[in-house]
């Protein structure tokens, strides 16, 4: 594997009483995209912050492309784009004319910025509409076109903070292709984000994030290996509860079951290990009557359940009890 082009190695951040950092560590391949999946107040912002020489550390150190973003933040940032969970284009103006000042601002020169404002339009989908006050898209478009923006001088890197966050199904599916066009043109990506699908998605590696440090990394499969799908089951008489449990116990790789309410299972269980029709035979074979029988991908809560022993509770890192951790 080439070497990291990111690399953050023991960072510590703290906010008055708040440490947003605790020791994140952090390698990311180039060309690579890393997804930094955490609950709020996780520490992702700060994170990408210290990386995109927003904000110092306070101890430990990172280098990006190749620079310490402390010592070299000049050189760093001459070669990262950063699009936050906010975007910062000037809805008084068109997309295209947005990404021509964006190109001004960045010292190209008039014609540099009109090309390259062109060539990024068409090459993300927002050509149509480039010529449109930006005031006027959806969220979807403002937030692509604040990607795109980002992208005005072609950096090695480029930090998305939260993407998707509050878009919809297509405005996030946008944001998706933009990611992967990226990804195939070998910029190396690093976004954060709060759920596991768009992580499992667009990341060749996953950094899972909590109370400001990295608490597991793997591909997407590696990660869901560990944790396994959710089996989950309505039976239409709740006095079948136990029969249910028994039933469901003997799965391969089941662990207990949960009740999440009358009559409501859920089974963590080996990640394809088990086979729909097998769950409804046992259910079938102990006599139980199945309303719904469901196998899916674990959720957010369920990857943090797994890997720290709590829910992803969406706590400052030092206001989570003590005896939580
Ligand atoms: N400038 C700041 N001043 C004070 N506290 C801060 C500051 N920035 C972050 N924090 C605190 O540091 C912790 C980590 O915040 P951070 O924004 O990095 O989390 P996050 O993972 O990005 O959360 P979210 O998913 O909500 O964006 C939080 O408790 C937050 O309140
Ligand atoms: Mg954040």
């Amino acid at each position: 594997m080439s070497d990291p082009i990111v690399l953050a190695e023991g960072l510590h951040k703290r906010f008055g009483a708040t440490r947003a950092l605790r020791g994140l560590d952090l390698a990311v391949p180039a060309g690579t995209v890393c997804g930094v999946l955490g609950p709020n107040g996780a520490g992702k912002t700060t994170a990408v912050r210290v990386l995109a020489t927003l904000t110092g550390p306070d101890a430990g150190r990172a280098r990006v492309a190749g620079f310490d973003v402390v010592r070299d933040a000049d050189r760093v940032r001459a070669r990262i784009g950063l699009a936050g969970q906010h975007a910062a284009v000037d809805g008084r103006l068109t997309g295209r004319e947005n990404l021509r000042m964006f190109g001004r601002l960045h010292h190209l020169t008039r014609r540099a910025a009109r090309a390259r404002a062109d060539e990024l339009l068409e090459r993300f989908g927002l050509a149509a509409a480039a010529d449109r006050l930006a005031g006027g898209y959806s969220g979807g478009m403002r937030r692509r076109l604040d990607l795109v923006a980002s992208l005005i001088l072609r950096p090695d890197v480029l930090f998305l903070d939260e993407p998707t966050t509050g878009l919809d199904p297509r405005g996030r599916t946008g944001i998706w292709d933009a990611v992967r066009a990226l990804a195939a043109d070998g910029t190396t990506v690093l976004l954060t984000t709060q759920y596991l699908e768009e992580a499992d998605r667009l990341a060749d590696q996953i950094a899972v994030v909590d109370h400001g440090r990295v608490i597991a990394t793997g591909s997407p499969d590696a990660l869901k290996a560990r944790i396994g799908d959710h089996l989950d089951v309505v039976v239409a008489d709740p006095a079948q509860a136990a029969a249910t449990a028994a039933a469901l116990a003997t799965l391969p790789g089941a662990r207990p079951a949960v009740e999440a309410g009358p009559g409501r299972f859920s089974v963590p269980v080996a990640a394809g290990a088990v086979r729909l029709a097998e769950a409804v035979r046992a259910l079938d074979r102990a006599g139980v009557d199945a309303a719904d029988v469901a196998l899916r991908r674990p959720t957010l809560d369920e990857v943090f359940l797994s890997l720290t022993g709590r829910p992803a509770e969406n706590t400052a890192p030092d206001a989570a009890p003590a005896a939580a951790r």
